[in-house]
Order: C-alpha cells, then structure tokens, then sequence
C-alpha cells in the first residue's frame, strides 16, 4: 500500500547504517558545495557588478595557490568518498563464514526461493533475524535484480551463472524486495516480501509442511538420472569421486586448478567439458536442457551433503 513508500526505507540489516552514513555523507557534501557555489555566485553577481556603462574589467590572470587548492582539495575529497564508499562494498561482497544459505532462481515474472531443508517459497522470503544469510543466486530466463532495500542490498540476478547477496537482518518484520532490471512485461510485479522472524519462528515456519530436503531431493534425481552409476562412492567410477569435492580443490585436465563451489558444479553438470577433471574422460553428457536450474540447485545441494 503507499502508506508503506517512505521517502526514506527503514534500515534492518546490519549493512544498513553504513549504507546510510555514506549517502547521508555524500548528500550532506553535495549540499554544502551547492549552497556555498550557487551564494558566491549571487554574492560575486552583485560584489564585482557593472556599475557604468563605460567601466572595463580588470584582466584575470592565474592564481597558482587558487588552483592548487580548488584541484587538490576536490582530489581528497573524492578519494576519501571511493576509500570509504570501497569499504563499504567491500563488507557487501563477502559474506561471513558461517552463512545460512538460501537459494533463489528468478524466472519472468517470480522469485522461486528454496531453503535447504526443504522448504519451497514464491516473492516471499523467510529469515530469521540476527543470523547471516546468503542467497545463492540465479536466472533461469533474463536478467533480473533482487532488491532489498530494507537491507540496503541489491544484486543482479544472471542467467547461465551464480550471484550471491548476503545480509544479516536486525529486526524483526515484514520488508519490501523488489526485482531491479527491466525483464519484460511484468517487471514491476515481479516483487515480493521478506520475513524476518525469530529464530526459533523461523526453525518452526521450516519443520511445516516440508516434503524433504533440498538434498533429499537432489539425491533422488542423482538416482534418477543415473548419475550414480559414474560417479561411485569410491574412486573406482568412470567419473570422478563426489564426497569431500564441494569446497577442495580440483586439478584439471589441462594443469589447471580450481576450486569446487556452486558455480563449478553447476557447469560441470550442464556443460561437463568445460573444465574437465584431470585423469578422466569427456564421458560425461552434457545435462543442458534436461534439468531446470532448481534440479541443479537440488543436485548441488546433495553434492555438499557428500561426506566421508
Ligand atoms: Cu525480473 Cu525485472
């Protein structure tokens, strides 16, 4: 409803005060050189005006600490906003260790978010509050964008790869998130809500009606699309071994070496060749076309859980 369009969003992450600072700097800096150039422009106009119609100006010539200072003093100004302004981003971009992750595929026109445990969710997202979540990102037709501007969080959301957002959110209650790219016909109602809730609200919206996890499910489509009979428990599959692999290091075929997060697996399972394993050969088939991005997410989910 418009009651609930402030001119200024309520902060409820804890990246929100530092976005604020910095852009209640940058405004307050902006205001202060609009209101001390456009006076000294009044105030020169009628200082330095004509006052007979036969009176020639005096010729201006440089000003060597003038011009320094009107050139140096803007340089650090400028510097410190991008200093800061880095910081700031930098806070943005990388999650803390131990997140709570949540999966979110946007396709025109909804947001499709997936928790781990299971649950299934359509615009609305469900948190708890002072835990750090991060969503792991993608598209499964254009370009979208999730906006949060509660959190101060805003990510653009790419088909064919991973994206992640992270926010811990500090108070409890009902916000706004919004997709931030025009995709189509129905961008603008392409939004939803985020709940923010206490933890153990959040642990009992997750027990209801869940008809299993995310890796549970992954693991039947694993089965189901005979994954299973390459990639074998141990080391004696015509593909390589799946336990420990989420999060080590994968040496590959042409020397080089990677580490295996989502984004690996996820192209290792559509597009196999890519970066194929060292040791192994180009047997696998590509999965492009036969698996939605939500199959993938649920097959990365069920990787992850492989552990010996
Ligand atoms: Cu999705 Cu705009």
């Amino acid at each position: 409803m418009l009651s609930e369009l402030p001119l200024f969003p309520v902060g409820a992450s804890t990246i929100a005060p530092q976005v604020d600072a910095l852009y209640l700097f940058m405004v307050g800096l902006a205001l202060f050189f609009s209101v001390l150039i456009a006076g000294l422009i009044v105030y020169f106009a009628i200082r330095y005006r004509r006052r007979a119609p036969d009176e020639i100006g005096v010729a201006a010539t440089g000003g060597l600490i003038l011009e320094t200072a009107w050139s140096v003093i803007p340089l650090v100004i400028v510097l410190f906003i991008f200093v800061w302004g880095a910081a700031v981003f930098f806070a943005m971009a990388r999650p803390p260790a131990d997140t709570l992750t949540i999966y979110v595929v946007g396709k025109q026109w909804m947001w499709k978010f997936q928790h781990a445990a299971g649950q299934q969710e359509i615009n609305e997202l469900h948190v708890p509050v002072g835990r750090p979540v991060k969503i792991l990102m993608t598209s499964q037709d254009v370009i979208h964008d999730l906006f949060v501007p509660a959190f101060r969080v805003k990510a653009d959301v790419l088909p064919g790869r991973y994206t992640t957002l992270w926010f811990e959110a500090t108070r409890t209650g009902q916000y706004r998130l919004f997709c931030a790219e025009y995709c189509g016909t129905k961008h603008s109602g392409m939004t939803g809500w985020v709940y923010v809730m206490e933890p153990h609200e959040y642990q009992a919206w997750l027990a209801g009606g869940v008809t299993g996890s995310l890796a549970s499910s992954g693991e039947k489509l694993f089965q189901d699309l005979a994954c299973n009979t390459c990639h074998l428990p141990d080391t004696q599959g015509r593909g390589p071994m799946l336990h420990n692999l989420f999060g080590s290091t994968v040496l590959l075929a042409t020397g080089e070496k990677v580490v295996a997060d989502e984004s690996y697996l996820r192209e290792s399972i559509l597009t196999p060749r890519a970066r194929l394993t060292a040791g192994f050969e180009p047997l696998m088939p590509t999965f492009q076309g036969l698996v939605s991005e939500e199959d993938v997410l649920q097959l990365v989910e069920y990787i992850k859980t492989l552990k010996k």
